[in-house]
């Protein structure tokens, strides 16, 4: 499963602005630390001020270490240029105050990473009403994606917008009817189902923003980091897939979060993926998505519906601004 792949050393400019959701643990870590390390400015978009002014502790403790060692491709600033801002990917509001402070920052955005997750989940439904896996993987990123687009429009070349998804996505099918989930019972909720599905609706976004995005300076790519020994690992405890990640985690099979952090570090680096778009990586290479993700008209269906969770959100010029020269014979 580890594979020999990693990802270049690469010098990124100072200006190089990347932002990542949930970059105080886990792949996402590891992901700042090293894009960091690289040289470019990374904001860590959290929910923990806590827990993320821990990290960005933790990671200058590390690069230290790192430039003491003369790692390749480890830059000479005197630390790391790593800050932290707030957001809670449960709360539409979160979203949409993260998105007001960084628009008032005046800072360009060239590299926006939707790494922030949960795993499987009890059934339970957000303040703005959607299931929380819906919201939390996937509807929260697509409204702050909406939202930063405009700025990374004009950030100038190779801008990219990097989903962190999963091989989860293969395992389920797109059932328009059930994605709030409303019909189940606590009893007959499926955790593991609404998390392949949030996944799934990943790499069907990935399509249908490229398809609007076709011919500007910013690609959608999303990712599979692999099986990775994080917190959001052990939510899989239960049931038959439960079973066979132990058996993987037994054999050794499974990733350190470093390790899991190379496929999102490569989408994010690598200088031959400038202008690279509906590619989903996985092991730093492209692989291949299910046939589901790929289906046009559920594609659209989705779309439609996550422009109406965010009608309210979502101005007439946003919604503009998102659309392109796109239209439905595109
Ligand atoms: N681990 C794997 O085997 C694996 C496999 C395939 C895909 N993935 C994907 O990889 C991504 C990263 O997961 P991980 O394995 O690194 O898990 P992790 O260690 O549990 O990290 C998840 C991150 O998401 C953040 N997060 C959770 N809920 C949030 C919310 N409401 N608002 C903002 N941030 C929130 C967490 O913040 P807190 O610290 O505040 O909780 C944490 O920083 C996820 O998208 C996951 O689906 C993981």
């Amino acid at each position: 499963m580890g594979g020999k792949h990693s990802f270049p050393r690469v010098s990124l400019p100072r200006d190089r602005v990347v932002i990542i959701t949930g970059g105080n643990q886990g792949i996402g870590y590891h992901t700042a630390k090293w894009i960091a390390m690289m040289g470019a400015k990374v904001i860590i978009a959290c929910r923990s001020d806590e827990k993320a002014t821990k990290a960005i502790k933790q990671m200058n403790t590390e690069f230290l270490e790192e430039k003491k060692n003369v790692t390749e491709g480890v830059c000479d600033l005197e630390e790391l240029n790593v800050s932290f801002m707030k957001l809670d990917n449960a709360s539409i509001k979160s979203v949409m105050t993260f998105v007001e402070e960084f628009k008032a920052s005046g800072l360009k955005l060239h590299t926006l990473i939707c790494n922030a997750g949960i795993g499987v989940h009890k059934q339970e439904y957000t303040e703005d009403g959607n299931e929380f896996l819906f919201q939390v993987n996937y509807l929260s990123h697509f409204l702050l994606t909406a939202h930063l687009l405009p700025i990374m429009k004009t950030s100038g070349p190779d801008c990219r917008v990097i989903l962190v998804s999963s091989i989860a996505h293969r395992m389920t099918s797109f059932q328009y009817d059930e994605i709030q989930g409303k019909q189940f019972t606590e009893n007959t909720f499926d955790g593991l189902t609404f998390y392949n599905r949030s996944k799934l609706y990943q790499i069907m976004q990935m399509f249908s923003m490229n398809r609007r995005l076709v011919d500007s300076n910013v690609t959608v790519t999303s990712i599979h980091p692999g099986v990775v020994e994080t917190g959001l690992l052990d939510t899989f405890g239960g049931g038959i897939s439960g079973a066979g990640l132990r058996l993987l985690r037994r054999m050794g099979g499974s990733k350190t979060a470093f390790e899991g952090a190379w496929t999102t570090i490569n989408a994010a680096v690598d200088p031959k993926l400038a202008g690279v778009r509906d590619v989903y990586f996985s092991d730093s290479k492209p692989s291949t998505v299910s046939r589901q993700s790929r289906n046009k008209r559920d594609q659209k269906k989705l779309w439609s519906y996550t422009m109406a969770c965010l009608k309210d959100y979502i101005s007439e010029e946003i919604a503009k601004d998102l659309e392109g020269n796109y239209t439905e014979q595109t």
